[in-house]
């Protein structure tokens, strides 16, 4: 097809091109006839212009005429200056003054329309995904995307890191989530898995001596779908040897830094705090705190000053080893209705009740202060600091579940006053995160964060205890980097010692010829001069929904899966034939 090529992009014409011959090839946005006068809005991923066709050309008219929305078109014509002007776009003070109209393709009449505002159902977008990438939004949450890989790509070149590539089909190694599985056609009856992470490789790499790793890689894992979560993701997955925690944390922190300058011109402040796993829950109830919150909302611990209480809730938690502990919210009136919704949420945890008080004009009223002693009313307002008007709220129980419970509270009670400042960007360390975890349902010790996590050498000793709490308290070299409540990467210093390895994997459960089994390989490679090392995976996903100012990763990824985990647009996963199925060994036995 012959056809005039462009000579300038939808979003590129200003005032400074009037006069000019241009071609502009695009898809049709919109068009307005008005009596003759035909205006179509021409758009591509840079942007909109707005041509016009002047009642006078009559062989454009009829051209014009057929023209349907999403129809491809190619225009030649004259800059010219726009009567009335739209400020919303770059392009708004000019238009095309049309000479030349052809039809490139035509389109079918779309199931929704291509607009910012779209009003199609998730469904809809994901099935046409080719439509809804056409939106101006769409379209540039990839271009971030493309603009965070190249500040990554540049940033671990200057920084020494070479990228190494990893395999997609692995061995399966059950820990953490789910595995997909491909079956070998080969090697009947057997499986490859897809990466989880490329974990064990990467320490392996390291092992091989490749003491700087970095891939921008795709991590599968078959697991229930959240807004920040997909089955297929991915991650900037980096490993170090020689290093210590701090030295993970400068190249990450620093990362981060280019990376939010280069995609949204702010320049983030660095170092990051630092808490521990343990105070993360003792003040936000959370290891993924949100530090925007403002009017520093903490959780603070009352048992000392109810050791004397009468009250019976308190008095029962004081007895069964429990915790005391309450939030204050001052310079905020809380009506009783939301105190009743605030009440209803912390019943969904478990509690019988939200206890609270009011503090005002130095007089405490509400359904608690009657039980409150006069030493204990002291003592309150002295651990709140209250000196203006405040409600405090108290909840009474298991420790854990107290402080989750008011961590939640705090995020409710910031999102009912609108307390977040959403276009803040908070980072923090989270450090010191137990080793192990104990599951409850298999009757076994599981790794909070992986089983190649080393225990900080302070707890090493305790590898070889036979006590739970003592298990449960051997604290890890492990951290998370967590932003505005959501973890956005996690990383370990690993094992590098085959004898602790090999213990660990005994705490969870495998005896050693489970382990040689499912591990062997990274036992062995740790035989043969395995070095300290490294490392972490923010997640990339994650961290563009972020840039782009969305919650739900799906808005930053071309082809997503749905909530259902299924890709709409390509209909899979889909059945196979049974050609292929006899080729695997593979026989269905149930279909849904
Ligand atoms: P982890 O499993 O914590 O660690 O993952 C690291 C980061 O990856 C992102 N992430 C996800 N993003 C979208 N969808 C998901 N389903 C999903 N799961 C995880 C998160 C998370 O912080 N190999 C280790 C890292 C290491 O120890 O170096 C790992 O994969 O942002």
């Amino acid at each position: 097809m012959n056809y005039n090529k462009r000579t300038h992009t939808c979003g590129d014409l200003r005032l400074s091109n009037l006069n000019n011959e241009v071609t502009l090839n695009g898809w049709v946005a919109k068009k307005r006839d008005l009596g003759g006068l035909i205006f179509i809005d021409l758009r591509d991923r840079y942007g909109v212009t707005q041509l016009k066709i002047t009642p006078d050309k009559k062989q454009l008219h009829d051209i014009a005429s057929k023209l349907g929305l999403e129809f491809v078109i190619s225009s030649k014509g004259m800059v010219i200056k726009r009567e009335s002007i739209n400020p919303n776009i770059p392009t708004g003070e000019i238009e095309i003054d049309v000479n030349e109209l052809q039809i490139l393709n035509e389109s079918l009449p779309t199931p929704f329309i291509v607009e910012d505002d779209v009003k199609a159902s998730e469904e809809l977008r994901f099935q046409y995904r080719y439509l809804d990438l056409r939106r101006q939004k769409m379209a540039q949450n990839l271009i971030t995307r493309n603009k965070v890989f190249q500040t990554v790509h540049k940033f671990f070149e200057k920084e020494g890191f070479i990228e190494i590539e990893t395999p997609i089909l692995m061995k399966s190694t059950p820990e953490g989530a789910r595995d997909y599985l491909v079956p070998s056609r080969i090697h009947k009856g057997k499986f490859f898995a897809l990466p989880q992470s490329p974990q064990t490789y990467k320490q392996i790499l390291m092992v091989a001596g490749m003491d700087k790793y970095v891939q921008i890689c795709k991590c599968f894992r078959d697991e229930d779908l959240r807004a920040d979560r997909q089955p297929e993701f991915t991650q900037i997955d980096l490993e170090m040897s020689f290093v210590d925690q701090d030295d993970v944390f400068k190249v990450t922190e620093n990362l981060m830094y280019n990376i939010w300058k280069d995609a949204s011109g702010i320049e983030i402040q660095t170092p990051f705090p630092k808490y521990t796993y343990d105070d993360c829950i003792k003040y936000f109830g959370t290891d993924k705190p949100d530090l925007r919150v403002k009017g520093e909302i903490k959780l603070h611990h009352l048992n000392k000053i109810f050791t004397n209480s009468e009250f019976a809730p308190f008095k029962d938690a004081l007895t069964n080893n429990g915790s005391i502990s309450g939030i204050s919210v001052k310079d905020i009136q809380i009506s009783r209705k939301v105190i009743d919704e605030l009440t209803e949420f912390v019943k969904k945890s478990g509690f019988g009740g939200l206890g609270y008080f009011k503090f005002s004009n130095n007089e405490f009223s509400g359904p608690l202060a009657k039980f409150l002693s006069d030493t204990e009313k002291e003592s309150l307002i002295g651990e709140f600091e209250l000196n203006s008007d405040s409600t405090v709220f108290i909840l009474s129980g298991d420790y854990k579940k107290v402080c989750e419970t008011l961590g939640s509270l705090r995020l409710k009670i910031a999102e009912t006053f609108q307390l977040i400042n959403e276009s803040d960007d908070k980072f923090l360390w989270v450090t010191d995160f137990p080793l192990f975890a104990f599951d409850e349902e298999e009757g076994r010790y599981v790794g909070e964060h992986h089983v190649f996590t080393s225990p900080k050498p302070e707890f090493e000793h305790l590898l070889d205890s036979d006590k739970k709490e003592e298990i449960l308290s051997i604290r890890a070299n492990c951290y998370d980097l967590v932003l505005n409540g959501q973890e956005l990467a996690s990383g370990s210093i690993r094992i590098h010692n085959y004898e602790m390895q090999k213990k660990v994997f005994n705490l969870i459960g495998l005896s050693d010829e489970e382990a040689r089994q499912k591990f062997g390989f990274i036992l062995d490679a740790f035989r043969y001069g395995a070095p300290p090392h490294g490392g972490i995976a923010p997640g990339l996903d994650r961290i563009v929904a972020r840039l782009c100012g969305v919650k739900d990763i799906r808005e930053v990824i071309a082809f997503p899966k749905s909530t259902s985990t299924a890709s709409l647009m390509d209909e899979s996963p889909s059945i196979v034939s049974d050609k292929q199925l006899k080729e695997l060994s593979i026989k269905i036995t149930s279909e849904k």
